[in-house]
């Protein structure tokens, strides 16, 4: 296979934006994004291979691929199977501004050797708000996200839509966030914070907080199973069983969805990124009696 025209100037443009440093956080390896998933108990690697054991073809999406390595290395440890990769970002920015960019990223990161570069299918590359996400019901097999959720306020919603375009069977990895963010259940110690906890997503029933896994083990009923494990980071882990749509019976707190800058850290804790949101939501009152029966 031929690699484009223009793939060498590519390749040095991506080198030369990579050694001005600053771009750590847009190009995590698929090893880093695996050690944030791991409370999930598998890897990107072992979840796709899962799939298609499944069924053929695959689809795997990532949501925030930054600059792609992580979306990259799969694409060539699975390129002689029939599994697709995209990948979603929110605004279209050097360098990558389409598809054939990644095959630029692939080389000038050392993801592939230079000498294979044609071998490899770069991912498909969208850009917009993952709030709605432009894929059909039912044709995802593997959705995966890292370091995203967080800077999304209704992520929820994001939720909800990665769990409709789920195929049965499917599975999505969501990391939500960092250290501490497993709160107790009980009466909220702060009427605007809930809790002080520095979790990006709490849950609250007339400022009774309640901890996203028992929310979600619930939510999810007979349709999906969803659980956030107990670990150092929050990851949402979705298994989809029938066709259908998730309703996660969270409606967004608009008052007390902030930006984590407006929220006092635990001592010894650094706010995060100026952009990240604590997003709060209030429990449907009419799921409130099957929850508390279950
Ligand atoms: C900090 S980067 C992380 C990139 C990659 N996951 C990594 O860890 O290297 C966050 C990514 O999320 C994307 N993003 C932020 N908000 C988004 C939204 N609402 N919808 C889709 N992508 C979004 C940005 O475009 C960016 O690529």
């Amino acid at each position: 296979m031929r690699t484009q025209e223009g793939h060498a100037e590519r390749v040095a443009a991506v080198r030369e934006r990579f050694g001005r440093g600053g771009y750590e956080s847009r190009t995590r390896r698929l090893a880093e994004i695996d050690a944030r998933l791991a409370s999930t108990g598998t890897t990107l690697e072992s979840a796709t291979a899962d799939q298609l054991g499944r069924r053929r073809p695959v689809a795997v999406l990532e949501i925030g691929f930054g600059w792609g390595p992580a979306l990259i290395e799969l694409a060539w440890r699975f390129r002689a199977e029939p599994v697709t990769f995209a990948g979603i970002n929110l605004e279209r920015k050097k360098p990558v501004k389409r598809s054939e960019d990644l095959t630029a990223v692939a080389e000038a990161l050392d993801l592939v050797p230079a000498e294979r570069i044609g071998e490899l299918r770069p991912p498909d590359v969208h850009f917009y708000d993952a709030t709605t996400l432009h894929f059909a019901d039912e044709s995802l097999d593997l959705v995966y996200s890292a370091v995203t959720l967080r800077f999304i306020a209704d992520k929820v919603r994001v939720v909800e839509e990665v769990a409709r375009a789920l195929r049965p069977g499917g599975r999505a990895l969501l990391d939500v966030g960092e250290r501490g963010w497993e709160y107790p259940r009980g009466p909220a110690t702060d009427p605007m914070m809930l809790t002080e906890h520095p979790s990006y997503l709490v849950l609250h029933h007339r400022l009774e907080v309640v901890p996203l896994g028992d929310w979600f083990a619930f939510a999810g009923g007979e349709r999906f199973t969803i659980c956030v494990p107990s670990g150092p980071r929050c990851v949402i882990d979705v298994t989809k069983h029938a066709p259908g749509r998730l309703d996660a019976g969270l409606r967004l707190d608009p008052e007390r969805t902030i930006p984590m800058r407006k929220f006092p850290m635990p001592p010894g804790r650094r706010h995060p990124s100026n952009s990240v949101v604590r997003s709060a939501y209030e429990l449907a009152p009419e799921r409130m009696g099957a929850f508390a029966a279950r």
